[in-house]
């Protein structure tokens, strides 16, 4: 745990229940299609395992790695990607799956990237939306949880590398 000062957000029940409500409506979206699920790593690996375990249409994966540029040229929304996918997904219904959108920047830039990879159709789903600190607008199909401007960890993300492995979502009070 990060300790005492950390509060719960979202409990592993409001989590769980969240997701397989996203797992049904997406599979009932998706009907008689194959869609190919991107997951972010590396803060989406977990929910990407969770909500993969509710699909019920057939569906392949795939992941893309990326690490945001240094803090001056973070505005430009430049990302860098560290891990491509491996398959091609022209033609193919793409849903790409994010633990966190804050300013939107690492988003929009993804979405362009696969757009212009021509794929038959492009959908996102967000486990989380921060949607107070947003500077570009993008455009989200499915999403799991508005939360008020707090830095959270836990469920797949990060503070320093730390905390993914936790089971609910908690605000990283300062200074803990
Ligand atoms: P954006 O480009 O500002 O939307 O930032 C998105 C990325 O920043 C996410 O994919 C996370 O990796 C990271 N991030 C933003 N907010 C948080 C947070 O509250 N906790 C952990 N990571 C965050
Ligand atoms: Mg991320």
């Amino acid at each position: 745990m990060p300790g005492e000062r950390a509060k719960v957000l979202i409990t592993e029940g409001e989590i769980q229940a969240r997701v397989a409500e996203l797992g049904r409506q997406i599979s009932a979206d998706y009907l008689g299609k194959e869609p190919v699920v991107v997951g972010v790593l590396k803060g989406a690996f977990i929910f990407v395992a969770d909500l993969a375990r509710h699909l019920t249409v057939p569906v392949s994966f795939d992941f893309m790695a990326v690490s945001s540029y240094g803090a001056a040229t973070q505005s430009s929304g430049e990302v860098r990607i560290v891990k491509d996918l491996d398959e091609s997904i022209e033609g193919k219904d793409v849903l790409l799956v994010e633990d966190i959108v804050d300013t939107g920047l690492t988003l929009s830039y993804l979405q362009r990237i696969l757009l212009s990879r021509k794929p038959a159709s492009l959908k996102t789903c967000t486990l989380l939306d921060k949607p107070d600190r947003r500077k570009v607008e993008v455009a989200l199909d499915y999403r799991g949880f508005e939360i008020p401007n707090e830095f959270v960890v836990g469920y797949g993300l990060d503070y320093d590398q730390k905390y993914r492995n936790l089971r609910e979502i908690l605000v990283l009070a300062r200074g803990s």
